[in-house]
């Protein structure tokens, strides 16, 4: 039974995540409204192995949005139980971000590149132990389970490794294809405009996850042990899906992508997250500050 109500006893808490609620709300757009016609021409332009490396991409891009937007409500279910009634305002933003990412790429695969459906076999036994096991698995046991040890574990898996490395690295080969492509005067920039808005909201799906862990630092700095396990278990996962994608291209990938070039800015991105949790130890969320 309810006793009481937090916004009528206390009002809204203005602290990190109602900040982050706000900041979505301000930044919203819609992937429907996206002019896609001169991106389409640019795409057919294209060489064969080029236009494979892209369709490639968005592919697993568009598994790994439908694998977050699917996962992603044990963690909603635990914060509202637990009634972090502002934490859960952020998290509608959050749902439905990752909602509109599927349709961005799916819109993207559809009208740019010409293909909907059929794409599945781009996906790696890397990719698929984490889209397929380990982030399903670590969000659902939230549901018998949300003790801190398990929600530090989920927000591991799913913000810093699966949104914090994977989908970060993959929106910079985006840019950095489309980089390439300007110079050959193909330029997308429906695409680009629909990355951008992508990568500015999984940096808040990311800044909270950082914040979740925080919290649970600040309370029990003993929880950093699990914070290293999972990574351990899951780093050699998430730098297997970058050598799965340059996997066919053995000779050097189109456009002048390479995987080093990935791999190094997968690894300074993890760097740069790790050394906000590292400061969490003792801080807690108020490490976040500045972010
Ligand atoms: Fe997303
Ligand atoms: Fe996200």
């Amino acid at each position: 039974m309810r006793q009481s109500f937090q916004s009528t006893e206390r009002g809204l808490e203005a602290g990190f995540p109602l900040s982050l609620y706000h900041k979505a709300k301000r930044l919203f757009w819609d992937p429907a409204e996206l002019d896609f016609r001169q991106d389409q021409a640019a795409f057919r332009a294209l060489p064969e192995e080029a236009q494979g490396l892209i369709l490639r991409l968005a592919s697993l891009f568009l598994g790994g949005e439908e694998a977050v937007t699917l996962d992603l409500l044990p963690l909603v279910r635990t914060v509202a139980k637990e009634g972090r009634l502002e934490e859960e305002m952020y998290l509608t933003t959050f749902l439905l971000e990752e909602a509109k990412h599927v349709e961005f790429f799916a819109r993207f695969l559809e009208e740019v590149a010409g293909q909907k459906g059929g794409l599945g076999h781009h996906a790696g036994p890397h990719y698929r132990r984490i889209f397929g096991e380990l982030l399903p698995e670590a969000l659902e046991r939230l549901e018998v389970d949300p003790s801190p040890r398990a929600q530090v574990e989920a927000a591991v898996t799913y913000n810093v490794v699966v949104e914090g490395i994977l989908a970060e690295t993959g929106y910079q080969g985006f840019f950095r294809l489309a980089e390439r492509l300007q110079a050959m005067d193909l330029a997308m920039p429906g695409t680009l405009r629909g990355i951008a808005h992508v990568k500015a909201d999984e940096s808040r799906h990311i800044a909270y996850g950082l914040y979740l862990i925080a919290r649970h630092l600040g309370e029990d700095p003993g929880l950093w042990s699990v914070l290293e396990g999972r990574l351990n278990l899951l780093l050699p996962e998430a730098f297997g899906v970058v050598g799965e994608v340059f996997a066919p291209y053995p000779q050097g990938a189109p456009l002048g992508l390479s995987p080093e070039e990935f791999l190094a800015y997968a690894s300074t991105q993890f760097q740069h997250r790790f050394r906000v949790l590292e400061r969490a130890r003792s801080l807690g969320p108020q490490a976040l500050q500045g972010l």
